[in-house]
């Protein structure tokens, strides 16, 4: 088996990929690592209807998270997420999963086959496949991203000027994007893209995550100004 289940620090358990050498999330604390880093930066209660891009679903922790977040300061509110993740196997893994909330029960309810989970104040739809090419097919802005891949050594093309471009044309102004990563190459990136960055949260180490804003008020980047190199 190419995944190995492990307690981190928090009592609540990841996934080992032996193919990647890394794991689903941090060893110092699964669940806490998703709450501040990936979710309370967001502040998601702000909007209703809040619309945010799961990038990397994998175990649904990120989601389940929010979830718990939003409803439990909004709960008449209405939460969209829209999920995009490469491997099914994983997924399927779900349900053998435990986490201490409510929403992680229900989404373990999430049919694979039909790829999406429906509630009074949740809407959640699970997308295959490459994530850098699931994007560009999507025809919506979202409020909140957040970007989970596993690191920029192992996922180069999900840290990529391109890819950021890409999620940058996908978010409302004033959204905010949260990462793990405060590699010098994903930050370049970011701001190449027209993202503020600023640290986030340290969880489990010294060095921070990562916040990326798009601002109100930004220059729409041309077709012909990314060519314009090669023609002058
Ligand atoms: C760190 S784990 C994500 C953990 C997840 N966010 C959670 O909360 O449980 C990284 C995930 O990125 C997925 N992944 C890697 N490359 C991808 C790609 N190109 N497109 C979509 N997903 C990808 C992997 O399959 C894996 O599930």
């Amino acid at each position: 088996m190419n995944l190995q289940k492990i307690m981190t620090g928090d009592g609540t358990f990841t996934l080992f990929n032996k193919e990647y050498g890394e794991t689903y999330h941090s060893t110092s604390g699964a669940l806490e690592e998703r709450q501040k880093k990936f979710v309370q930066p967001l502040n998601l209660a702000r909007y209703n209807p809040a619309k945010v891009l799961d990038i990397c679903f994998g175990l649904g922790y990120n989601a389940a998270v929010c979830m718990d977040a939003y409803l439990r300061e909004r709960p008449n509110g209405f939460l969209h997420i829209v999920a995009l993740e490469k491997d099914e196997t994983v997924c399927h893994l779900m349900k053998q999963m435990e986490l201490p909330l409510p929403s992680y029960q229900l989404l373990q309810k999430l049919s694979l086959a039909d790829r999406e989970l429906r509630t009074p104040h949740l809407y959640l739809t699970l997308t295959f496949g490459d994530a850098t090419e699931t994007l560009a097919e999507l025809h919506e802005l979202f409020h909140a991203v957040l970007l989970d891949p596993f690191s920029p050594k192992k996922n180069p093309a999900m840290w990529s000027l391109p890819f950021f471009e890409e999620i940058f044309a996908h978010m409302e102004p004033g959204g905010m994007l949260t990462t793990y990563s405060c590699a010098g190459i994903v930050r370049r990136n970011m701001k190449e893209a027209g993202f503020k960055v600023m640290d986030g949260p340290s969880v489990g180490r010294r060095s921070p995550s990562t916040i990326a804003a798009k601002p109100y008020i930004y220059k729409e980047k041309q077709k012909w100004q990314e060519h314009a190199a090669d023609i002058y």
